[in-house]
């Protein structure tokens, strides 16, 4: 039995589907939606990374849209400013998975805190969470760009927890990022990968204590 008090989730890819921009991607870049789309977020991840090892920081919000600006470029197509725009604040209206809201909403109904913890800036965060129907049920949202360090990084979870006034053990962290599930154990806390694309464990010698298929599982957690 675990003394769980609080509930973490990263945003995208865990509670939030990134992919669900790939139809704005299809229709401004006929054939080309998916590609763009899979290297959009690929090279996000990949300038996060690489701004940190660098101390080169720059918020999330501009790090997609320079990743989103390479994307266009390596499918040797145009990017307008209004299709940047336009990509960019589909990245605001991003769908659910559609487990989450039933679950949230009955970990709310046991007394939980419920946080987002994401690399995403606020100004993407903020607005993605209060148009979307999670807003009742999420507490704080939580944002490496409060102090410039991104997850994986020690200094990153550390603000996490100390924005919750809780004890690593008091917290269950979740994400579908296999990457950031191996942040979270090497910082101390609970963690449960989401595990939506049936991928292997990261090979990094820091592996979840729980693996699910999407969050349903964790109604259980205990
Ligand atoms: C997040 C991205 C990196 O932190 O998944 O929400």
């Amino acid at each position: 039995m675990t003394n769980v008090k609080a509930f973490v989730f990263d945003a995208y890819g865990t509670l939030f589907d990134v992919f669900s921009v790939t139809k704005k991607c299809e229709e401004l870049f006929p054939s080309k939606g998916d590609q763009i789309s899979q290297s959009w977020r690929q090279k996000q991840l990949e300038y996060s990374y690489l701004r940190q090892m660098m101390g080169k920081y720059r918020p999330f919000s501009t790090v997609t849209r320079d990743a989103l600006r390479y994307a266009v470029a390596d499918a040797d197509a145009e990017l307008s400013s209004d299709n940047e725009e336009k990509l960019l604040n589909a990245y605001k209206e991003l769908t659910v998975y559609d487990e989450v809201p039933g679950v949230l909403k009955e970990l709310k109904e046991k007394g939980m805190t419920l946080a987002i913890f994401s690399n995403g800036s606020h100004d993407m965060l903020d607005p993605l969470v209060q148009q979307s129907p999670l807003a009742e049920y999420i507490d704080h949202i939580i944002s490496a760009d409060d102090i410039n360090q991104y997850k994986p990084t020690p200094a990153s979870y550390t603000h996490a927890l100390d924005s919750l006034e809780l004890n690593r053990e008091n917290i269950l962290f979740m994400s579908s990022n296999g990457w950031d599930i191996s942040g979270a154990k090497n910082f101390g806390f609970h963690t449960a990968w989401i595990n939506r694309n049936e991928k292997p464990v990261e090979k990094l010698g820091l592996e979840p204590d729980t693996i699910y298929s999407d969050l349903t599982g964790i109604k259980n957690w205990s």
